[in-house]
């Protein structure tokens, strides 16, 4: 199954349970992750920085495009409440959304 690691976070490794689940779903079963709309493709609070894996995130979704064409939503950039994996990931919380009670190791 695949495996999310997360690059600024003691490079944390998060174990899949399925290829279909959402990335947000994936990082929450094992840390916390901010996500202000609750998964409704309205904000960009759950947005993760992709460094590796591209390729095994599901194709944008109508809300990403939106995003992106507002330019809040950059290159290299996910929402992790949008995309699912269905292979490796390597990704890392971006600056403006990492939260106070977690210790960042980069
Ligand atoms: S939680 Fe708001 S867009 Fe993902």
């Amino acid at each position: 199954m695949p495996e999310v690691t997360i690059y600024n976070l003691h490079s944390k490794t998060i174990h899949c349970k399925s290829k279909t689940e959402k990335l947000l779903d994936i990082l929450l079963s094992e840390t916390d992750w901010m996500h202000a709309c609750g998964m409704k493709g309205r904000c960009t609070t759950c947005t993760a920085v992709i460094l590796e894996g591209h390729d095994n995130l599901s194709e944008l979704s109508e809300a990403e495009l939106r995003f992106i064409k507002l330019g809040r939503l950059g290159e290299n950039q996910r929402l992790s409440c949008q995309c699912k994996v269905s292979g490796d990931v390597v990704i890392k919380t971006p600056e403006l959304y990492k939260l106070p009670h977690l210790e960042y190791s980069e």
